[in-house]
């Protein structure tokens, strides 16, 4: 089952609202993109990540985690979607699984990712890490006000890492971009092709690092890791 990650990170981060872009904000001494690779890292079944990069980035090859062994580097593009495919195009069919991981969520926990892999290569199907909803959810009417109340029962949040056969995963998102659908995760490309996606429990905590205050949740959930 040999399985590569690709890690988007060639976001500008515009919601974070900083001049340097959030996957290079500072933690407890290290960046948000190390703590994120060093996570992948303790994964031993994932034997190549692929980090992808903006063309104008020039600050990941002056980290010391830039010259491991198990990392290499892509150019991105302008979405998510065409930083993912970027990658998953680099490798080449020498991986039969790919594994996308959020820069931006340097909180995943490595027993979640060994999780996912296992439900995945066990079943041949891909996944995603998710976590059911614990909020009552309401859908709102166009003047903002509720329209009605949804069941919770069935409402997931999606969470990264997702993993699919690379071949697969290819063409969900050729399809989806040649159908000019909305992507925003890898799943929902498999699910416009009709594809099962499973839903793997992971935890809440790991969150993407999206707006100023996420930085301090960030900062007290890696704390608590280490302990
Ligand atoms: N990403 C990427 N290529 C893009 C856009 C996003 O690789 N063209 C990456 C980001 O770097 C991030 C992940 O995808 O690690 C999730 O995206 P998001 O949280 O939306 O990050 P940004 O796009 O950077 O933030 P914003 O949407 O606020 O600008
Ligand atoms: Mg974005």
């Amino acid at each position: 089952h040999s399985i590569a990650a690709i890690v988007p990170a060639a976001g500008v981060g515009k919601r974070m609202q900083s001049d340097t872009p959030k996957q290079y904000l500072t933690i407890g001494g290290k960046c948000v993109i190390e703590h994120t690779l060093e996570k992948l890292l303790q994964v031993a079944a994932i034997e190549k990540i692929v980090v992808v990069l903006s063309k104008h980035d020039d600050v990941f090859e002056t980290l010391a985690i830039a010259k491991h062994p198990r990392i290499s580097t892509e150019i991105g593009g302008a979405e998510r979607v065409d930083s993912v495919y970027a990658g998953l195009t680099s490798l080449n069919d020498e991986y039969q699984w790919a594994l996308v991981h959020d820069a931006a969520r340097p909180c995943v926990e490595p027993g979640d990712i060994k999780a996912l892999i296992a439900t995945c290569t066990e079943s041949t199907e891909g996944g995603l890490l998710a976590y059911p909803a614990k909020d009552t959810i309401k859908r709102a009417n166009a003047d903002g006000n509720v329209e009605t109340t949804v069941s919770r029962e069935l409402i997931w949040h999606a969470l990264t890492p997702q993993m699919y056969k690379v071949h697969d995963l290819v063409k969900a998102i050729d399809f989806s971009l040649a159908q000019q659908f909305t992507i925003t995760d890898e799943s929902s490309a498999i699910e416009a092709v009709n594809k099962p996606s499973h839903l793997v429990v992971g935890s809440s905590l790991n969150i993407k690092i999206t707006s100023p205050e996420d930085l301090h949740l960030a900062e007290m959930i890696l704390q608590q890791q280490v302990n």
